[in-house]
């Protein structure tokens, strides 16, 4: 078998067998085949596709490049949320102590920002303390013991995708489906999981810009998990704004505790309980999708959610004293304001440039090496369909440096769109698939 023949085949638009695309995969991640050889062919995926059964093939030839955990030694039926990226996305923070705090185990790995779009991992590294390289005895026995953890994804959990990814993130081929679904999918399959809730973003801070690109994307995912055996659900949600209000690690951090207080954002209040109530039903505590809701509300109400998230910090060495007085948490010292240049109403949002805005001020990476400013980010002020005056703070950006404030304001306000017209935004949660 030769790569050459391979990038031929799909270039011309031809589906490669099972065989051709273990080979592929294998020689990639073993470093016979090199970057350029595969950037071609992950190029000709992008602009001529992938059949049902290639991204199978795919999806299981990433999925078995590396470890396959096996999570029988933790009690219960475990569950697992997966997103595909978004701005503001702190879901994960608050479903998963929702979930465990009702009984059904949560054993997560997680992943840093990507892009535009932020990671878990970064976020709860904004803890002192908080230790997200875990091994599995000590993942398996916090799981085992409350319920609930989250680490980073080692070395040897789907490593094709990992470098495949890494050179997607650079070659412009991120933004395809077959591609997206497989890469997600090989972790969630290698993650062991029984019960995945998938949460696909859909918009303009999406890779999925349309609603019919996320519900196929959806449908493909849930496709591959349930024919590999796993209990697989999606839910449609909108990035055309960002969730919540807040966008960067520490920032985010403090949104997802109100949250887990009663007092967050109703978008993602609805989001958080939408994803935990699928968890629920799919683990089968849940008789049905509302009464999962109810529950999920219920451990917000108790404090359940809350007391669940604090234990979770404090047994990754975290300090929980932070999630108690959020003041704790460093602000950045420079908090700039963002004013409407004109009155009327938020029409629409770019809300990959506003990810990008964040990114500048410090809250993500430009390269894989950069470090993070934990307290960097954005506090957006609007939503679609709030009227504004004319000079009217619509956004506070935090940075450490005036410079990237400009920077940043300068990419924000283009990526806010203000009509005369009023608007009626869209619902949060677009779709559920089963
Ligand atoms: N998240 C992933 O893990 N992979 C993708 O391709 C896109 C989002």
């Amino acid at each position: 078998m030769r790569m050459y023949d391979c990038i031929s085949k799909k270039k011309s638009g031809f589906a490669l067998s099972k065989e051709e695309i273990k080979f592929l995969v294998d020689g990639y991640t073993l470093g016979e085949i090199p970057d350029y050889q595969m950037s071609a062919f992950l190029m000709a995926v992008c602009l001529k596709g992938m059949t049902e059964e290639e991204t199978l093939s795919l999806t299981m030839a990433m999925a078995e490049s590396g470890d396959i955990l096996d999570l029988s030694a933790i009690h219960g039926c475990k569950a697992d949320k997966h997103s595909t990226g978004g701005v503001g996305d702190k879901t994960t923070l608050v479903v998963a102590p929702m979930v465990a705090a009702l009984k059904v185990p949560v054993a997560k790995m997680s992943g840093r920002g990507l892009g535009h779009t932020g990671g878990t991992i970064d976020k709860l590294e904004s803890f002192p303390g908080f230790r997200t390289a875990l091994t599995q005895e000590e993942f398996f026995s916090q799981v085992n013991r409350i319920g609930l953890a989250v680490m980073a994804q080692t070395a040897n959990l789907a490593p094709a995708d990992k470098k495949i990814y890494a050179l997607r993130d650079v070659t412009a081929t991120v933004d395809s489906m077959p591609l997206i679904a497989s890469s997600i999918m090989s972790k969630k399959l290698a993650a062991g999981a029984s019960v995945i809730v998938l949460d696909v973003k859909s918009g303009s801070g999406a890779f999925m810009k349309t609603l019919e690109d996320s519900v196929a994307l959806a449908k493909q995912m849930v496709d591959l998990g349930n024919g590999a055996g796993r209990k697989t659900y999606a839910v449609v949600t909108d990035m055309n704004q960002p969730l919540g209000n807040n966008i960067g690690n520490i920032l985010e951090v403090k949104e997802a505790i109100d949250a887990l207080n009663g007092c967050g954002p109703e978008d993602l209040m609805d989001a958080s309980c939408t994803l935990a109530a699928q968890m629920l039903v799919g683990a089968g505590k849940a008789a049905s999708f509302d009464e999962g809701y109810q529950m999920a509300e219920g451990t917000i109400k108790d404090g359940s959610a809350f007391e669940k998230f604090c234990e979770f910090i404090e047994a990754q060495g975290g300090d929980a004293a932070y999630a108690r007085e959020p003041q704790k948490f460093p602000t950045a010292p420079i908090k700039f304001p963002v004013k409407a240049s004109a009155s009327g109403y938020i029409s629409s949002m770019d809300t990959e440039q506003i990810g990008l805005a964040s990114l500048v001020l410090g809250a993500g990476r430009e390269k894989k090496e950069d470090k993070i400013d934990p307290a960097a980010g954005i506090q957006m002020c609007i939503k679609i369909g709030d009227f504004v005056e004319a000079g009217q703070i619509i956004a506070v950006l935090y940075t450490s440096e005036e410079k990237k404030a400009v920077a940043a304001r300068d990419r924000l306000l283009p990526a806010i769109t203000i009509s005369k017209e009023q608007v009626v935004p869209a619902k949060h949660v677009l779709a559920i698939l089963e």
